[in-house]
């Protein structure tokens, strides 16, 4: 009788241990862009419910660039305080071996998402991170302004240098707005620099800066006329300012109602229709006008945020159980309705819920499987190095300091250097 109710003690302190022991405490760092960590939030005070988990979110500055400066060193050092990570699309190749292996973990969610995007996000087999949500950038035009002015939509760049210029020029005069500017995009070196800049490029038929095959194209006159057009905007359709302008930063002109014209990714489209912002109602979002010449089309470049299990995470099982969530179809369909990103899961494009908060992402389907990819697969663990060398040399075109011919000859013969045998 004693030794029963002694094993019946020791069970039940055994399984309170292993209770106890499976309530984790997590931390996932993520950046900060709009009202994304609010979301992330919200979300998370949800999965708490769920699984008597405790999640804190690290916050970080929004520039991609910044986050994976840090996050590099972090995992270089096997820190162990973060569990799991927001990554960004590009950066799988160059952190795939600190990550754990999702392919077990979501061998029954995989099929959910767009083949490509675990592509994307597949390493030499393993899978490295599960998708949150992916992204193409849109051109954002003022409907009440076009209209007002009597302009239809631009298809090309030129269009769009006449147009913008035109409205802000009789808005200035007439309606005395001298805060009008015609387009805004990000200017700054750094990460979201090489994404415009891809798109101006391939826009114009000028390549992808470095091709799938690894070969280095950038150094062409089609890429060269596309960059010294974009100079041309700085000062006169767009702020000298722009040079600094993240996403953030444009998103702040175009909000307050002054600029025609904003080059920024979907997040912006529910921002843009809240109540505190000027412009709600009055905008509508189209495909990025295209350059001119032989190749010319209008071209997005394929941007994107998954979540990774770092390899160091002292509560593996939990933090995949929380990227799994962050990745579901649920999270996935007020992530769209919410923040407007674009889901990852194909059924989330015909929900009429999503429909209803963001039109557009009718036709954004089309438009994020035709995106541009940077060459992060082909040149892997030197993608930054790449991009930091390819958005300095167009950083540089845009203040003045030489013409694209120039630096897009010196950036060809760096990336020849780095490359040496490799990619
Ligand atoms: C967006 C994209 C991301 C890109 C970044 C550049 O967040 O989703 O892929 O690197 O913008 O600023």
């Amino acid at each position: 009788m004693m030794l029963k109710k002694m094993l019946i003690g020791l069970m039940a302190s055994v399984t309170l241990v292993a209770g106890a022991a499976q309530a984790a405490d997590l931390a996932i760092v993520s950046g900060d862009t709009g009202t994304g960590l609010a979301f992330l939030r919200s979300q998370l005070d949800k999965f708490e419910a769920a699984t008597g988990h405790k999640v804190t979110v690290v916050p970080m500055p929004s520039s991609t660039s910044d986050q994976f400066g840090q996050y590099r060193l972090w995992l270089a050092a096997g820190n162990t305080d973060i569990d799991v990570y927001q990554t960004d699309v590009i950066w799988a190749p160059q952190l795939a071996d600190q990550f754990l292996d999702l392919t077990d973990a979501a061998k029954d969610i995989v099929a959910q998402h767009f083949p490509s995007i675990i592509e994307s996000q597949t390493v030499d087999g393993k899978l490295v991170a599960l998708p949150a949500f992916t992204d193409a950038p849109a051109l954002f035009y003022r409907k009440d302004l076009l209209e007002k002015h009597g302009k239809s939509v631009p298809t090309t760049w030129a269009e769009l240098e006449t147009t913008a210029k035109e409205i802000m020029d009789a808005e200035r005069a007439e309606a005395g707005n001298q805060d009008m500017w015609g387009f805004v995009f990000q200017g700054n070196a750094y990460e979201g620099l090489t994404c415009d800049a891809l798109e101006w490029v391939m826009s114009n038929g000028g390549g992808q800066i470095i091709e799938a095959d690894g070969s280095i194209s950038i150094n062409n006159e089609q890429a060269a006329a596309a960059i010294d057009r974009a100079a041309g905007w700085v000062g006169t359709i767009a702020p000298d300012g722009v040079l600094a302008y993240q996403e953030e930063e444009s998103r702040g002109v175009w909000q307050l109602g002054n600029s025609v014209f904003m080059r920024n990714w979907p997040y912006a489209y529910a921002l843009g229709n809240g109540d505190d912002s000027a412009v709600k109602g009055k905008f509508d979002v189209a495909p990025l006008p295209a350059g001119d010449g032989e190749g010319a089309r209008s071209a997005a470049t394929l941007g994107g945020w998954n979540v990774a299990v770092s390899k160091y995470s002292p509560d593996p099982e939990a933090a995949i159980e929380l990227a799994k969530f962050l990745a579901s179809p649920e999270v996935q369909k007020e992530r769209a309705i919410e923040q407007s990103n674009l889901p990852t899961i194909e059924a989330l494009y015909d929900d009429a819920d999503v429909l209803a908060a963001s039109p557009f992402m009718a036709n954004w389907k089309a438009i994020f499987q035709n995106a541009v990819p940077r060459p992060s697969a082909p040149t892997k663990t030197d993608y930054n190095e790449v991009s930091s060398m390819f958005w300095s040399a167009v950083h540089n075109t845009l203040s003045g300091n030489g013409t694209a011919a120039e630096n897009l000859e010196i950036l060809e013969a760096d990336l020849t250097d780095l490359k040496g045998n490799g990619w």
